[in-house]
């Protein structure tokens, strides 16, 4: 006889494959121990008395498989999180897109959007803003609905006007929004050049030649296999010369990838694309 954890655990497998096979969403890879605490936490508000009961209902009912979704991924982000990471972004990677005509930037696992918007206003500030398409992406779509909208609670906009100030921002940030009661509403003249667009990273196809992607705080709940995977297809996706940016927590230190990349600066975690020759990179 299996113990209650075994059997939770068989339950888990079980509901991983069913909603990947129904529904398509993919978590087959992610790392065990936090998936498992965060479907934990789903059950507990569910009204269903263990992941057992759970499943048929998810497997039938696609707005429930969404609950779980929503449940499952972390969307906690910020605007002009980490800020020196957007100061070295706007030192060492704007200046290398103002060489293009026009420029294309995958920004992968955008979340409620903070990052799309500071990552606008500092194109905007560089005077990119017209020059570069940015394609913003998570498999979850209601997140992306409230990254469309660009409306944020109010109370957080002093921590993101300190972040703003630390990533050499000189401008006044309250221009890039308006205050209604709790919230503020950001100028949405910075999102003309955005695509908001569903895309899962360990499901769906590639983007065709960016020259920047952000992809930060997103592989952190990916196990190893699907790290290496979703790193080879923003190899793919990147042209030579391009950038790939990740969070504080990540690195490409001992991924496949890694020999056909320069870190910018020591743990800023943006990585440049090598210029190999077709040759070298089919012996290698
Ligand atoms: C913690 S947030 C990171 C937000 C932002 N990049 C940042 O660093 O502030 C992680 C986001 O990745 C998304 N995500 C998780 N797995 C994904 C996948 N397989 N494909 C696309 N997005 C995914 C989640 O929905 C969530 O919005």
């Amino acid at each position: 006889m299996l113990s209650e954890t075994e059997i939770t655990t068989v339950e888990i497998d079980l509901l991983i494959e069913g909603i990947w096979r129904i529904h398509g969403y993919d978590f087959r890879d992610y790392a065990r121990a936090s998936l498992q605490r965060r479907l934990s936490l789903w059950l507990s508000n569910s009204g269903y008395a263990n992941f057992g009961s759970a499943l048929p209902f998810l497997l039938r009912d696609a707005v429930l498989c969404n609950t779980l979704v929503q449940g499952v991924t972390v969307n906690t982000s910020e605007m002009f999180r980490d800020p020196l990471f957007f100061k070295i972004l706007r030192e060492k990677v704007l200046p290398y897109l103002s060489t293009f005509s026009h420029a294309k930037i995958w920004l992968a696992g955008c979340a409620g959007g903070e990052e799309v918007y500071s990552l606008a206003i500092l194109l905007r500030e560089a005077g990119l803003e017209d020059r570069c398409r940015i394609y913003a992406t998570d498999l979850n779509q209601d997140i992306l609905k409230k990254a469309k909208s660009g409306i944020f609670p109010l109370r957080n906009m002093q921590q993101y006007t300190r972040n703003y100030q630390r990533a050499g921002g000189q401008a006044e940030f309250s221009d890039y929004y308006v205050a209604r009661y709790d919230r503020a509403i950001i100028d949405s003249q910075l999102t003309r050049n955005v695509v908001f667009a569903a895309h899962n990273l360990a499901t769906d196809a590639d983007f065709s030649e960016m020259q920047l992607i952000l992809c930060r705080n997103v592989m952190i709940y990916f196990k190893l296999s699907l790290k290496e995977k979703v790193l080879n297809l923003f190899d793919r996706c990147l042209t030579a010369g391009g950038f790939l940016c990740l969070g504080s927590k990540e690195s490409l230190d001992g991924r496949h990838i890694a020999p056909d990349y320069q870190e910018t600066e020591p743990r800023s975690r943006i990585y440049c694309k090598k210029y190999i020759s077709p040759a070298k990179r089919d012996i290698s």
